[in-house]
């Protein structure tokens, strides 16, 4: 008898054959979303799970889930799960690093040039049909090109946001808990500097730093009010490292010119205040979502599943 899994959300047919191979699949392709009481119920007899982001893990669940052995998110975040809960009760947890930190990078990218240079804004005005014609002073941008770019969180995305900067000549800083070593610095043409520096220095600041107890609000009130007057602020790396409401006080006070922001406190259900913002950008959750990149992070997720259950070394284990 082939052991028995779950997949909490929709995902490619070549995935869900490839698990076939290995397991008696349940795969939520409906894709409709399960609260907890429902993730609850499909996961009780189940030995293995495929989940995403919006599914929590906790001492909850896993009690109602005696046989299950192994659980592994699509995400290269995992703070969904309580990874010492699954410790204790035995369950193995994955996540997907690596495989999409290039579509992430060009996808902050986007959101760089797009807030700079009020793409988003100016196309909704020529859908309108409010263009009346050039002039001269028609939506006034911010230069990217040799400004300066601030990277918070010089992991490997990070890296590769710098990386692409190179073409902008812009000046990079950057600054995390661990000073990266030489050779990363010069590929990303990255200086290292202390955190009040970065938010002094910035035109355009970038957040690249997972979600933890430690970087809960790590960018707020405080450090917004050290940012650069007139500076950007770009975010696509977990709701809750941006204290979302002094981010909003902070635009409103005309401090910062603009943010694009591609993950919110409390998602979908983001600060309201944004919508009515011209000056923000804002896209749901899609910094990975190439089609390459959201395929390759599903089959790694079904390789750790595989992994996991047959040989219990997962490529991607997060347990101690
Ligand atoms: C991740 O992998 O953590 C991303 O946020 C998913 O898009």
């Amino acid at each position: 008898m082939k052991p028995k899994v779950l997949v909490t959300r929709e995902i490619f047919d070549d995935v869900i054959d490839y698990l076939k191979q290995h397991f008696e699949v349940t795969s939520n392709q409906a894709d409709t979303p399960m609260d907890a009481e429902a993730l609850a119920k499909n996961l009780a007899d189940k030995t293995g799970a495929m989940t995403t982001l919006v599914d929590r893990v906790d001492a909850q669940l896993l009690a109602r889930c005696p046989g299950l052995k192994a659980v592994c998110n699509i995400a290269v975040g995992f703070n969904n799960i309580d990874l010492p809960a699954c410790t204790k009760a035995g369950v193995m947890a994955t996540n997907t690093p690596g495989v999409l930190d290039d579509s992430t990078a060009d996808f902050t990218w986007a959101l760089i040039l797009s807030t700079a240079r009020r793409v988003v804004e100016s196309d909704a005005h020529v859908r309108a049909g409010q263009w009346k014609g050039w002039y001269l002073k028609q939506f006034l941008g911010a230069d990217v090109h040799h400004a300066t770019l601030g990277i918070l969180g010089y992991g490997r995305i990070g890296r590769r946001v710098a990386r692409r900067a190179i073409g902008f000549d812009m000046k990079v800083l950057y600054h995390d808990a661990q000073r990266a070593d030489a050779e990363a610095e010069r590929h990303g043409n990255a200086t290292f500097v202390g955190m009040d520096e970065l938010l002094a220095s910035a035109d355009i600041l970038t957040v690249h730093v997972p979600y933890s107890q430690a970087t809960h609000h790590i960018v707020g009130a405080r450090e917004l009010s050290k940012m650069k007057p007139g500076a950007i602020l770009i975010h696509a790396s977990r709701g809750g490292v941006v204290d979302d409401a002094a981010l909003v006080e902070a635009l409103k006070n005309g401090r910062l010119a603009g943010a694009g922001l591609d993950v919110f406190e409390n998602e979908p259900k983001l600060n309201p205040a944004f919508l009515a913002m011209p000056n923000v950008v804002l896209t749901p959750h899609i910094a990975s979502s190439s089609e390459a990149t959201r395929h390759a992070m599903a089959m790694l997720a079904a390789q750790n599943l595989v992994a996991a259950l047959t040989t219990g070394r997962p490529p991607n284990l997060l347990n101690p």
